[in-house]
């Protein structure tokens, strides 16, 4: 299992370019489902969940081409011949977003077994919102043996209320109406502007959607979508882990290619922390010459502070003068890094769905393990100011949403290696998490 070997201590001077959003590419490789023509995504993450996407795909008939480097991460999807409407538990359990195939199988496939995620690293994360959301559009579902078997000649159009907000829950249905007879209309979606570029993808393969972005989303169903080639955003939460990392160690960054108007209420948040940033077009620089000062965080829906970044941000309110709240609102067990960084010397208290940081704790470099994704990210950053060596245990898990995260923190400056064997991509991690 691959490690991290991190010397704290050096500032972050450069540039450092984000890559495309994971969680956005997620997505749009299931839409491809939703059509027998090509489906062209570029700005694709070199990054382990696409590489389980791709498997998913591969598994139920699909063609995928995955090109990196010159072939200027792109993929090109083919659902032409799908055999298999199954989404295995071997596949889901490694990646909880395999449940996205859900809505898109059962509106072109009319049918679709997808497996139950189970548990996870941060909550319980059950899919029951999509379940009920297809029902509402006409499916019937049961569940055996551990799988959804979902069915239906032709999804209706219905009405939808999401008794909680859900960002795959509402791509994964808003993906199912663009096929289903008449109009959807589906109230309290998520905002995220992943969901935006899904509609975007969507609207292009010629789906009629209006309002994503906005917590209510009508869909004008229609008979059939066509192939497109579309252009996948930036990632927000790689953006901002590069942000706070500026930040953590007092350096001057700039941080490249992304979407600054995602990054709003981190950048908000850090202006409250004394953090300098500046924004201008695709990138935000980011000064840190000045003391940390602690602020509270809430975790929130989009436009909200997002919990992706939960984790992050508590590294950096360690270096914070005074107290910071940090209370997670969206999953109900996101604190599992709060243990690794107290190993390392800060001082985190968690109680039930808050936890409080009191700062400034010097950090010392120390043996620490990934529990899940942005924990890891948390691990890395606050070895980044830790004083002496950390090794970090367990980086399969960042390898599923950050692309080669070593060379572009070295490139600008940090001291960080990865050792141990180097794994073929698509061994997977045994724990599934966001
Ligand atoms: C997505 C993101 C993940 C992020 C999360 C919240 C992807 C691939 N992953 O995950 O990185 O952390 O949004 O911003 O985009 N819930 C239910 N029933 C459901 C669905 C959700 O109770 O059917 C609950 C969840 O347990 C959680 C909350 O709703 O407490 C929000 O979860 P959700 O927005 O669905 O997260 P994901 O879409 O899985």
């Amino acid at each position: 299992m691959d490690k991290f070997v991190i010397r704290g201590g050096n500032p972050l001077l450069g540039t450092i370019r984000v890559s495309g959003a994971k969680n956005a590419a997620l997505p749009a490789m299931a839409a491809a489902i939703l059509t027998d023509e090509p489906v062209i995504l570029e700005n694709i993450p070199d990054v382990r969940d696409i590489q389980t996407e791709r498997n998913l795909l591969v598994s139920m008939g699909a063609e995928v081409e995955l090109g990196y480097g010159r072939a200027h991460h792109r993929t090109t999807i083919s659902c032409k011949n799908l055999l298999n409407p199954e989404a295995a538990y071997e596949l889901v359990k490694t990646m909880r977003a395999s449940t996205l195939v859900l809505g898109p199988l059962v509106a072109r496939m009319k049918r679709a077994r997808v497996s139950l995620p189970g548990g996870c690293a941060i909550g319980a994360r059950p899919i029951d919102l999509h379940i009920k959301g297809l029902e509402k559009l006409g499916a019937i579902i049961a569940q055996e043996h551990g799988y959804i078997e979902a069915r239906a000649e032709r999804l209706q159009g219905g009405h939808i209320i999401f008794d909680k907000i859900t960002v795959t829950g509402t791509e994964d249905l808003m993906m199912a109406a663009t096929l289903a007879e008449g109009e959807t209309l589906m109230e309290n979606c998520a905002r995220e502007p992943e969901v935006s570029d899904l509609a975007a993808l969507l609207n292009k393969m010629g789906a009629r959607i209006e309002g994503a972005g906005t917590s209510a989303i009508r869909i004008q169903g229609v008979d059939k979508l066509r192939g497109a080639r579309y252009r996948i955003i930036p990632d927000r939460i790689e953006a901002g882990t590069f942000v706070i990392a500026g930040a953590l160690t007092g350096g001057d960054l700039i941080v490249s290619n992304c979407e600054p108007r995602h990054l709003g209420a981190l950048l908000q948040k850090l202006d409250e922390c004394g953090v300098k940033t500046k924004t201008n077009g695709d990138s935000v620089r980011v000064m840190g010459d000045n003391p940390l000062m602690a602020a509270d965080i809430s975790t929130e829906e989009y436009p909200g502070f997002p919990t992706d970044m939960q984790a992050q941000y508590m590294a950096l309110a360690t270096q914070a003068e005074g107290s910071s709240v940090v209370t997670e609102n969206i999953f109900e067990n996101r604190f599992m890094h709060a243990y690794e960084l107290v190993r390392m010397g800060a001082n985190v208290k968690v109680e039930g769905s808050r936890a409080v940081v009191r700062g400034r704790s010097p950090l010392s470099g120390a043996a620490v393990q990934c529990s899940d994704l942005r924990a890891s990210a948390s691990l890395v950053l606050a070895a980044l100011v830790a004083e002496g060596e950390t090794i970090i245990d367990r980086v399969y898990h960042v390898d599923r949403g950050y692309e080669r995260i070593e060379e572009k923190l070295r490139g600008v400056g940090a001291q960080i290696r990865r050792i141990g064997e180097i794994l073929p991509r698509k061994t997977v991690a045994p724990l599934a998490t966001a």
